[in-house]
């Protein structure tokens, strides 16, 4: 192999910058790994008549990303997509919400600013006889992100009555809505009234090859390589969350480069998993702070508490009970710990003064707990074996485990 200059070296190093995005959307098909099912889905109700799409799930598991690229092979010689993405505020109102998307709509011939010609408030019909201008050959598709954010009931309420009302086009808009929320119910007003209008797209976690994706399809294009126990590694601590495999990634292929190799293995993979913690969002960060931190500097076990909950098995909706934390956090301490002498932690966690890590559901006796932000318990993980709460060993166990199961 010939060998690789100095400046080759630099070079390689952009690239991967360049080609990990743990923060922006992504905006190529190229990029996007994984969601085939999806992707089918939601442009069958582009093409479908009156047929509309309101994406949602957790926090980070590539919604926006999703909204960016589903459309852009629906291009053909019979249909145009027009695509308009705007993204909702918490001060917004259905007016304000369509003065967007109006900003950002420009009719053939005509220079005016459309938002201009409505000097008065925007009602749904307004929305209505503007979207009714699209040509039969046009496919507009309007997205609004940030769905979640709107706070004004009224706005919620006027949008249910738009989409009910565009049942009565004769051409093909499609409007996606996308936000973060566990169900529909969150997100729209009186769904059950255009529940065949507005079709419910619920977005689950990357699964773990989905993940794998991610990474080996980048680092094939960087032409560099990387085990398959290190996919595996860097699958599991992302815990589907496109992010985490981005920022592991990243943070491993560079750290090859630095030792001028183009091969990334398993311990590349943990010794990159510091930086990757810098990386995290600051919120998430500072929760774990409180969560964990020592108050009058009495040492606590809040930390070895949140660390086994990270540990836990838990349910399809992330769920666990607190028996289930028994087990990593006997290992974790090295004695026998029972729900008794750890409850008053668990319960703490869920209020604010403990950074509101956990949140808990159900009633006395089955309670289930889980973590309030998806991205802490990879973080809990990776911060515990840093700060040296979790030791290799005890953390190993439990990873062949998981390994495991995923594995079955
Ligand atoms: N299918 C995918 N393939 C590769 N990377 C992805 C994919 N989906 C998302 N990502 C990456 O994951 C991260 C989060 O993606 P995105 O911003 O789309 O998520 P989101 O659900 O909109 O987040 P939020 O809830 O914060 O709005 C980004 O770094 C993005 O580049
Ligand atoms: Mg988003």
């Amino acid at each position: 192999m010939r060998a690789i200059r100095e400046t080759d070296w630099k070079a390689l190093r952009s690239e991967v910058l360049e080609t990990f995005t743990p923060g922006p959307p992504i905006n190529e098909v190229a990029e996007f790994a994984g969601r085939k099912a999806i992707i089918q889905r939601l442009q069958d109700i582009a093409i479908e008549r009156a047929r509309h799409a309101i994406i949602f799930g957790e926090r980070g598991v590539g919604k926006t990303s999703l909204a960016n690229i589903f459309y852009k092979d629906l291009n053909s010689s019979t249909r145009v997509v027009r695509e308009i993405a705007v993204d909702a505020d918490s001060l917004d109102s259905f007016d304000s919400l369509w003065r967007k998307v109006f900003r950002r709509i420009r009719w053939p011939g005509d220079d005016s600013n459309l938002d201009t010609c409505y000097p008065g408030p925007i009602e749904p019909d307004h929305v209505f006889l503007e979207l009714a201008r699209f040509g039969q050959n046009e496919a507009p598709i309007i997205i609004i992100d940030e769905y979640d954010r709107i706070t004004d009931e009224n706005c919620r309420i006027l949008m249910t009555d738009l989409i009910k009302a565009m049942t009565r086009l004769p051409n093909n808009p499609t409007l996606i809505l996308v936000g973060v929320a566990d169900n529909i119910l969150q997100l729209v007003r009186d769904h059950g009234s255009i529940h065949r209008n507005l079709v419910q797209v619920p977005m689950d976690r990357m699964n773990g090859d989905e993940i794998k994706d991610v990474i080996s399809t980048r680092v094939r294009r960087l032409r560099m390589k990387i085990t398959d126990d290190a996919l595996w590694r860097v699958a599991y601590f992302s815990a589907g969350l496109p992010f985490y495999a981005h920022s592991i990634g990243k943070y491993a292929a560079l750290r090859a480069v630095e030792k001028q190799s183009i091969n990334i293995d398993e311990s590349l993979v943990l010794a990159s998993l510091a930086d990757c913690i810098a990386d995290v969002d600051y919120t998430v960060a500072e929760s774990y702070t409180r969560a964990t931190e020592k108050i009058y500097r009495k040492g606590n076990i809040f930390a070895q508490v949140l660390a086994a909950c990270a540990l836990t098995e838990n349910n399809d909706l992330g769920q666990f009970t607190a028996a289930s934390v028994e087990g990593p956090l006997s290992k974790i301490m090295g004695e026998q710990f029972e729900v008794p002498a750890f409850s008053f932690h668990l319960n703490q966690m869920t209020n604010p003064e403990r950074g509101n890590v956990l949140k808990k559901t159900g009633a006395r006796r089955t309670f289930q707990y889980h973590f309030a932000e998806p991205a802490m318990q990879p973080y809990i993980i990776m911060k515990s074996l840093q700060d040296g709460v979790l030791s290799r060993e005890v953390f190993e166990q439990f990873y062949v485990k998981r390994q495991k199961a995923f594995a079955i």
